[in-house]
């Protein structure tokens, strides 16, 4: 290993074009690629930013060319070198330096590297746990620095913005009490104050709202949240929120700004295009046509309600829901009559997976007749009708649900989705916005017995619907928007409650009484006694943001360091266990064991 010496960079690895002809300079970087002619050896020479091809030849400078059989793979490299032309029939036109390369002469050796447990020189599927370990190196490839760049810019993209609209950057604790959000809360004991402890923050709700009662007006945040939850592919025990809020606005100002800021993002970063406004479906509607507040609205295959026929139809199954309150409804696949057997048990196996009692299927046959165990309960004159609600036509295969509301929506719901994935029906580059709104301020919990909050319990409910809070709490709809991306919640926010009745109201609704309001809320319910102003906000998913612009399957893959599903770090060995002495000092007892 060398030092650098009076070597110093000059240029970096994707900077050097034909442009730069005949200068010399000095790069820095890892071998990324060697080959060994045995006269010629030929190095890819890699950095941050790109590749460029080093060349040591004997005649150039002997001393270099003689060092440069040692390189390995990922060894950290100083060239100095002049810049030539390459040899007519090795260019590469693929990549912006591939018309030129580097003739070195002079080689510092940095540093030495072991054999990387993965190759970086080819994108190939490598076990993310192997990846996650040696994170250091997986970062190092191209697509993975691709990402998280992608990431630094969108972060930019929206502190420009936000900046350009008058809002301030302000910064909330991450040791503090628990907020709303409803995951369990990642606790920190107190040193100071034995037997007491902190919880990470689920979101700055709370403050954002104090934030508003202080007079701030406009506030964001690119922020940490905390919620100990069940993970998932776009579900991190920590993750990062665009967080908001905002005095004296509507639902449309909020929705506008937004938009604004999308559009912003998108033509800064990826040069796309977007069209405004954003779509908007009520929940309702997002929930009857797709079966999910969260509705991929790239490809069709929508839901269509058949509840009146299969009132009259003679199929038991579908008389008795329909007549108990729950809904019989219909997706129509079109062109997939020719799913198999083994194919429609299997969808069938996928539904029952989801809590479906069944997947009754029709194929529509070249004569319109039908195909399917259930075609003898209807009538002619049922089968037409289905066939039109559902504009069904020969080649067609339509698949039913029947089961309350909720089990529908989520077997027809998932049903659309797969079916869509194994015909290959989502177009990938579309970008697909939509503002889902008029969510229920409640729902109930049918586990606890009580409603919850479907956002969280400072959502303001629709004026013309408080006077249901009482009466009929589930009819009660709020003024909670979500944005949806191509199918995933990227975002959600509300108008909130500024007065202190409503908000006492809407805590009795949710079964908080008022000793245990003012216990965990106190210090909101009296400042908002204190002139607070009509306020809302929203926060994004960063994370999911950004998967989705650099077209990421999981929000792990732009997260410099994430956590597995079990929410360990690989790399750092985290969580870890502490020393006696350490819990002694914060008054816990190592020897406390689970309950079986
Ligand atoms: P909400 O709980 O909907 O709202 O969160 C906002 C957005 O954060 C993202 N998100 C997550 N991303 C990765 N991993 C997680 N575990 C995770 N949980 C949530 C989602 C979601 O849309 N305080 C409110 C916002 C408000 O009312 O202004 C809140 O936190 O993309
Ligand atoms: P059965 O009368 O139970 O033999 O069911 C006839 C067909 O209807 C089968 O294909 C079942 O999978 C389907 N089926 C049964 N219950 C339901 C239901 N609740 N929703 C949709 N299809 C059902």
């Amino acid at each position: 290993m060398e030092p650098m010496g009076e070597l110093r960079r000059t240029h970096d690895c994707y900077s050097i074009t034909e442009e730069s002809l005949e200068s010399e300079v000095t790069l820095m970087g890892w071998v990324h690629r060697r080959r060994d002619h045995g006269g010629l050896i030929f190095v890819d020479l890699r950095d941050r930013e790109g590749i460029t091809q080093v060349v040591f030849a004997p005649e150039v400078d002997k001393e270099a060319h003689e060092k440069a059989h040692s390189l390995r793979s990922e060894y950290v490299i100083a060239v100095r070198g002049k810049v030539r032309r390459r040899p007519e029939g090795m260019e590469n036109p693929k990549i912006k330096t591939g018309m030129v390369e580097v003739a070195c002469e002079e080689l510092r050796i940095l540093n030495t590297s072991k054999t990387p447990p993965f190759p970086l020189d080819e994108e190939k599927e490598v076990s993310e746990n192997v990846r996650l370990k040696y994170r250091y190196i997986d970062l190092r490839r191209p697509h993975m620095q691709a990402n998280l760049i992608l990431r630094h810019k969108v972060c930019q993209a929206m502190r420009e913005y936000l900046s350009q609209k008058g809002f301030l950057e302000i910064e909330t604790p991450m040791l503090t009490r628990s907020t709303p959000e409803g995951a369990r809360d990642y606790l920190v004991p107190s040193r100071v104050n034995p037997g007491k402890f902190y919880a990470l923050p689920q979101s700055p709700q709370l403050y954002k709202q104090i934030l508003m009662i202080a007079g701030m007006e406009k506030y964001f945040q690119i922020v940490r949240c905390f919620r100990d939850e069940d993970l998932r592919a776009d579900r991190q025990p920590e993750f990062t929120q665009l967080d908001m809020e905002m005095s004296f606005i509507k639902e449309e100002d909020i929705m506008e700004l937004i938009e604004g800021l999308m559009k912003y993002i998108f033509k800064k970063t990826l040069d796309i295009e977007l069209d405004l406004p954003f779509p908007r479906l009520t929940y309702n509607e997002a929930m009857e046509r797709f079966g999910t507040d969260r509705p991929d609205t790239r490809f069709g295959l929508e839901l269509k309600d058949i509840t009146d026929i299969g009132a009259k139809c003679g199929l038991k199954v579908f008389n008795t829901v329909a007549k108990t309150g729950g809904v019989v409804k219909a997706i129509n696949a079109k062109e997939m009559a020719d799913l198999s057997r083994k194919d429609l048990d299997v969808l069938t196996e996928f539904a029952q997976g989801l809590g479906a009692k069944g997947l009754a299927w029709v194929k529509i046959k070249e004569d319109s007749s039908w195909q399917s165990p259930i075609a003898k309960f209807f009538s002619q004159e049922e089968q037409k009708e289905i066939m039109e609600r559902l504009d069904a036509s020969p080649g067609d295969i339509l698949f039913f649900g029947a089961d309350q509301k909720s089990t529908v929506y989520k077997v027809l719901g998932e049903l659309r989705l797969e079916l869509a994935r194994r015909r290959n029906l989502i177009p990938e580059e579309k970008v697909n916005f939509v503002w889902v709104t008029d969510f229920p301020l409640l729902e109930y919990d049918e586990d606890e017995g009580r409603f919850k909050a479907l956002h969280h319990p400072f959502t303001a409910p629709k004026k013309e619907d408080l006077e249901l809070l009482e009466k009929e709490p589930e009819k009660v709809r709020s003024r909670a928007y979500d944005l949806v991306l191509n199918g995933i919640e990227i975002g959600g926010g509300s108008i909130r409650i500024h007065q202190e009745s409503i908000q006492k109201r809407v805590f009795r609704a949710l079964n908080i009484s008022d000793e245990e309001a003012s216990e965990k809320f106190g210090f909101l319910l009296e400042a908002l006694t204190y002139g607070a102003p009509p306020h809302g906000g929203i926060a994004f998913g960063l994370d999911r943001l950004v998967m989705l612009m650099a077209r990421r399957n999981t929000i792990r893959d732009v997260i410099a360091f994430p956590k597995t599903q079990k929410a360990q770090c690989l790399m750092a060995n985290a969580p870890a266990s502490v020393s006696m002495a350490q819990l002694a000092e914060l008054y816990l007892k190592p020897d406390w064991k689970r309950e079986e």
